[in-house]
């Protein structure tokens, strides 16, 4: 069965063909029955966390009013701000950033209006950094903004923080009621400091579902109206999703890309592999690195149980983490996302004098030039130790997208069921929380301050 190795699907295929030689060889029909068993408890609701499933159907169950809400609070923001403000932290900021970088690229704020068309976006709330808020202050400077608060429960002390910054910017800038014109608030539908804010002050709300968690959320208003704001399409990103959703949903055991995914996760896992790293080899998708990262983190990280999640962004990092990963301890895999098509068609050009030596270059595009270094790099870690996975995406379109963040989300649920956790809660992102309040003198947290200050 491992020679197959290759799924084909429209947009986003897995391949596992290059983790073959480190997996026993009935490891993946040994694990068929638990992996079979799992799916059924994820789409079939029967599990942990089964109150928080509502992201599986999404992509062809969402609401079509607030969708076309969506769109039409996107233009008007298009429309009258230069500058649009972000607020969010994990599942409420990372799918928005992650989206809008791989769809455009890292330099979407620098270039110029004419070529962007849409507003700058810059995201806050995510730090409590005073000198981070500060310097987005400064490159808002004088001019028109809008501001979009993303909290589920509403209470979120980061993202709370920034909007009381940018909330009284907005006011003292176009006083109380022309700031809620431009204040977009996306929370739960009734609960919630900010739900009550936005209603006492005329905000336009959007709903993040009460059976969506955060890290499952960017196919909601969460991810949905900055990602339109960018002049993305996603329309289109729903159809990819849908598409995914649809064979993640039929198809069965080998042929099931994310079932697949999972099952050579939790087997290299249980091969003493404590490590995913998941490589790109372009910028632009650092961030979807990062919201995997969350994902995957939040989701299976518990119960003292659960693969680590790390990042590069390379060719960049083999200057840094590559020594690690070729010759260090043998710790991890790698999971290789690699966008297919070449957009961007820049070639080498042949010199007189090829002084740099690089004529041999001549005539490649540097996508090509690219894939090469990524071809020579997963040969090299294999060589190393590092079994190799590979997720490959078409191109940067939203449909594309929209496959690929469905497979990852369908794979983290299948994968955590197999681990035996609960996907999808997150109890260990609390204790920061109750000792962050207790010394800042929140009331009611009174006896663990002085504990903790006893400690520090
Ligand atoms: O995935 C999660 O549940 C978390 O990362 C949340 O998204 C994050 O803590 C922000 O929470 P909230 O949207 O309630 O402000």
């Amino acid at each position: 069965m491992m020679e197959e190795g290759k799924y084909n699907m429209d947009k986003v295929m897995f391949d596992y063909a290059n983790a073959e030689g480190f997996v026993q060889k009935d490891a993946i029909e040994s694990m068929k029955e638990a992996a079979l068993s799992a799916k059924q408890t994820l789409v079939g609701k029967s599990g942990a966390g089964n109150d928080y499933l509502g992201w599986l159907d999404l992509p062809v169950d969402y609401d079509k009013d607030e969708f076309k809400r969506i769109i039409a609070a996107a233009e008007r923001i298009k429309s009258d701000s230069e500058v649009f403000v972000v607020i969010g932290i994990g599942g409420s900021y990372l799918g928005a950033r992650a989206a809008i970088e791989f769809l455009r690229h890292g330099f979407y704020n620098n270039v110029s209006k004419d070529i962007r068309k849409t507003p700058e976006i810059y995201y806050v709330g995510h730090n409590i950094s005073s000198s981070y808020i500060s310097g987005l202050i400064q490159v808002i400077g004088d001019r028109d903004f809008s501001v979009n608060v993303i909290s589920k429960s509403g209470t979120t002390t980061e993202s709370a923080i920034a909007f009381r910054i940018f909330k009284e910017m907005l006011e003292s800038k176009y006083g109380k009621e022309g700031a809620a014109k431009r204040i977009y608030a996306t929370t739960d539908k009734e609960r919630g400091a900010l739900k009550k804010l936005a209603d006492d002050s005329g905000y336009e709300t959007f709903v993040v579902p009460d059976d969506v968690g955060g890290r499952y959320s960017v196919l909601t208003a969460v991810g949905l109206l900055p990602i339109a704001v960018s002049g993305a399409d996603i329309t289109a990103l729903m159809e990819g999703a849908a598409a995914m959703r649809k064979t993640c949903l039929e198809k069965d055991y080998y042929d099931n890309p994310a079932v697949m995914y999972a099952v050579l996760r939790n087997i290299l896992y249980n091969n003493g592999k404590s490590v995913e790293i998941i490589a790109n080899y372009e910028p632009s998708m650092h961030y979807i690195s990062e919201w995997w990262k969350q994902l995957y983190g939040e989701s299976e990280g518990k119960d003292h149980k659960g693969l680590f999640p790390a990042s590069v962004d390379l060719t960049t990092d083999l200057h840094s983490m590559g020594q690690f990963i070729q010759d260090g301890a043998r710790i991890m895999f790698e999971t290789v996302i690699e966008i297919d098509d070449d957009e961007c068609p820049i070639k080498m050009t042949e010199e007189p004098d090829n002084m740099d030596g690089l004529n041999y270059l001549s005539g490649l595009t540097l996508d090509a030039i690219n894939k090469n270094a990524m071809k020579g790099t997963r040969i090299a870690h294999i060589d190393g130790g590092v079994p190799n996975l590979l997720v490959k995406v078409k191109d940067k379109s939203e449909y594309s997208l929209g496959e690929l963040f469905y497979f990852f989300e369908f794979a983290c649920g299948v994968s955590g069921y197999i681990l035996g956790v609960n996907p999808f809660n997150q109890p260990g992102v609390e204790d920061y929380k109750r000792n962050m309040f207790a010394l800042l003198g929140k009331p009611g947290y009174e006896k663990e301050k002085e504990a903790l200050l006893s400690r520090i």
